[in-house]
């Protein structure tokens, strides 16, 4: 399931995330490549060791851990440092068809994770570049996703994914994974219909209905029968 969260970062934030990046020193995308997916990726990144991508990427972990829509869906358990692309239509940057690796290391902290879902953090608005759209394959098909600077999508690093051809303009972005407390992702999107459902329930009949409650019960009984922590 593709989730999306609206309005992750401010446009203040991602006006001073842009100004900071185009200031920067970027470098061929293909040094966090996969064996496959370097064969088709075609794009920049900032160094992901870099002070500029680690302090970028620390505001993007803590806006994310205080948005409760983003906590619900991917009921994290490890966040991997953020990582930053560029898509230039002059360069011809697109990223083929692949699928991201299972496990993904970072040498600077020693963190190893699990890559359950992938994140694109979209900072660019969808005015300023033509194609670059993520299109994300599921057993219901295509699915292309491109949202407002400051949103991001959330899909199963499962899957196979692209980013098309940008055609016009920029596409920047930022990129990470997530290891779940909730491996499963049917169990996931289970408990994250049922948080949803609780919320209106709670915007209507207020936090003590009794159903409510009781309901909450269960959503953290799920939790605790399927969460490894
Ligand atoms: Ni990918």
């Amino acid at each position: 399931m593709l989730i999306c969260v609206p309005d992750v970062l401010s446009k203040s934030d991602v006006a001073n995330f842009r100004h900071v990046m185009d200031a920067s020193d970027w470098e061929d995308g293909r040094s966090t490549a996969g064996a496959q997916s370097a064969l088709v990726k075609n794009n920049e990144q900032l160094p992901p060791n870099s002070d500029v991508a680690r302090k970028l990427g620390n505001h993007v972990i803590s806006a994310l851990t205080s948005n409760p829509r983003f906590v619900s869906a991917a009921i994290p358990l490890h966040i991997f440092p953020p990582l930053f692309n560029r898509y230039v239509a002059s360069n011809g940057h697109r990223f083929g068809i692949h699928v991201d690796n299972a496990i993904r290391g970072d040498h600077q902290t020693g963190m190893r994770i699990r890559t359950d879902l992938s994140v694109t953090l979209f900072l660019s608005e969808p005015e300023e570049y033509d194609g670059g759209e993520l299109v994300v394959e599921d057993n219901y098909g295509s699915h292309e996703v491109k949202l407002s600077a400051g949103s991001l999508v959330l899909y199963p690093a499962s899957s196979l994914h692209m980013v098309t051809p940008v055609t016009r303009g920029a596409r920047v972005a930022s990129f990470f994974w997530i290891q779940s407390m909730v491996r499963d992702p049917h169990a996931r999107t289970m408990i994250y219909d049922l948080d949803t459902a609780i919320q209106g329930l709670v915007a209507r009949l207020g936090r003590d209905d009794p159903e409510t409650v009781k309901l909450t019960g269960i959503y953290h009984n799920l939790i605790r029968y399927w969460a490894e922590v």
